[in-house]
């Protein structure tokens, strides 16, 4: 009997393979009316333009600064590419939560500290040095430095700038600042750094996957598909922001009572709904809310509610990832569990170990039915009958999480068996690709003068 209850928390959250292929079919309209200049704006998928339009080719140059802001740790680098590579210098700086939630300008005067600091500290004071910023939240782009913030998305809600071009933010700060030791010259979303940063490895990269505090995709595009920039030739890397696909509410019908609970209890309620059911910032708190359910039904913990279960974020989703380390021994979960001051029996460390599995396993197992939206239309795009790529991916679920690569991967094999997809783990973050696309930019703007 208690086996049949547990089936039936967990039954919303188990997908057939026909659910997958809906949500695939459903990521590919979301796509195609976000390329479409008379849909984009309704479409849930933004698909935006990033001006980016051709993969590394070995032949960038030059000494660079790179900012990487929006995933867990925020990064000033300095990056060197020469002939025989690339070399990198990085530091890892606090953003408190007061500044991420605080004003516009005081989270870019922070940021301004941040790069005068690094750059005091590598004797880098009197170069003025172009800079390539990887800032991982949806923006429209006019150009390469030029991005207007559309909304924050994850813990982020600094006031002030949605609408605002967040290039011009962060020179006005330098300014204020009479920081004159930096040149910002271009902005990529991290996906899109990512895709650069291993596209110098491999030129078969031309898609970028995150998943990480948030999630998101980008992919080379072909330029006659996109609607919304003008001309033809050639292809731009699109932006797809698949965080925020659902929100128009096509993909209700998988959501479950967690999902609308968790949803509910973020600072965006009803965005980044596809986001909120894979990454990182929320799996935890799915997992507890089934918890608390389940402890309800008494199917755990003796029906004996813990406080700090009831509190938010207690679970985090790095507990996730060790949970389901195969052959850990149940006794190390119930030692996880004391931590948060669950006593767990063994059943209960068993059931707790189900859950975490199920969770995971969708949020895998949805990831690869967007990547097979990408890689089928990739395919078709160029008239292939079976298509060959990497995806550069970069975010610590992925990279974390002893199963989520192995599940996205099979997934990915059975939604697009006409696809051979290889996935290549960015080593040194996006801060790099972000490097690669300011050494282009600035090129550019040398051959102009
Ligand atoms: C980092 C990249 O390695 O991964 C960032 O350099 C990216 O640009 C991040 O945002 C994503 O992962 P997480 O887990 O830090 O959100
Ligand atoms: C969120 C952001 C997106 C970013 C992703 C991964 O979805 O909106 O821009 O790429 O997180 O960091």
């Amino acid at each position: 009997a208690q086996r049949r209850e547990v089936d039936e928390v967990l039954a919303p959250l188990r997908l057939s393979h026909a659910d997958l292929q809906k949500v695939q079919a459903l990521m590919r309209e979301e796509m195609e009316r976000g390329l479409c200049k008379e849909t984009n704006a309704s479409a849930s998928v933004r698909m935006l333009p990033t001006y980016v339009s051709h993969t590394p080719d070995g032949t960038e140059q030059g000494d660079f600064l790179a900012l990487d802001l929006g995933g867990t740790n925020f990064r000033v680098l300095v990056v060197r590419v020469t002939e025989e590579g690339i070399s990198m210098a990085s530091e890892i700086y606090v953003i408190p939560v007061a500044i991420m939630q605080g004003t516009g300008n005081e989270l870019f005067d922070h940021i301004i500290d941040c790069i005068m600091d690094f750059q005091t500290k590598q004797n880098l004071v009197t170069e003025r040095l172009p800079l390539g910023f990887t800032f991982s939240f949806p923006c429209q782009q006019v150009g390469l430095d030029k991005a207007l913030l559309l909304t924050w998305t994850k813990g982020f809600s600094a006031s002030g700038c949605v609408g605002q071009d967040v290039v011009q933010l962060l020179r006005d700060a330098a300014q204020r600042k009479q920081h004159l030791g930096m040149k910002v010259v271009a902005l990529v979303n991290d996906t899109v750094g990512t895709m650069m940063a291993c596209g110098y490895d491999d030129p078969k990269c031309e898609i970028g996957l995150i998943v990480g505090t948030g999630t998101n995709a980008c992919y080379m595009e072909e330029m006659k598909n996109v609607g919304t920039v003008e001309g033809d030739q050639g292809r731009m890397c699109i932006n797809m922001e698949w965080g925020a696909f659902g929100d128009n509410g096509c993909l209700d019908h998988i959501f479950t009572h967690f999902d609308r609970v968790v949803d509910e209890t973020t600072i965006n309620p009803g965005k980044q709904r596809f986001e909120k059911l894979i990454s990182g910032m929320y799996l935890g708190e799915i997992v507890r809310q089934i918890l608390l359910v389940m402890t309800e039904k008494q199917l755990l913990f003796q029906g004996k509610p813990s406080p700090k279960l009831q509190t938010k974020d207690i679970f985090q989703t790095k507990f996730l990832s060790t949970i389901e380390l195969n052959g850990l021994a149940l006794r190390q979960i119930r030692a996880i569990l004391s931590e948060l001051e669950l006593d767990a029996s063994f059943e209960d460390s068993v059931l707790m170990r189900e859950v975490c599995q199920a969770v995971s396993l969708r949020a895998a197992q949805l990831c690869a039915a967007g990547l097979a939206a990408v890689v089928e239309k990739m395919r078709e795009n160029r008239g292939l009958e079976q298509l060959s790529v990497t995806v550069g991916v970069d975010g610590t679920l992925y990279k974390l999480h002893p199963c989520f690569s192995q599940n996205l991967q099979k997934t990915l094999k059975d939604l697009a068996p006409n696809c051979n997809v290889s996935f290549l783990l960015s080593e040194d973050g996006s801060g790099k690709g972000a490097a690669l696309v300011a050494a282009v930019a600035s090129r550019n703007a040398n051959a102009m003068q």
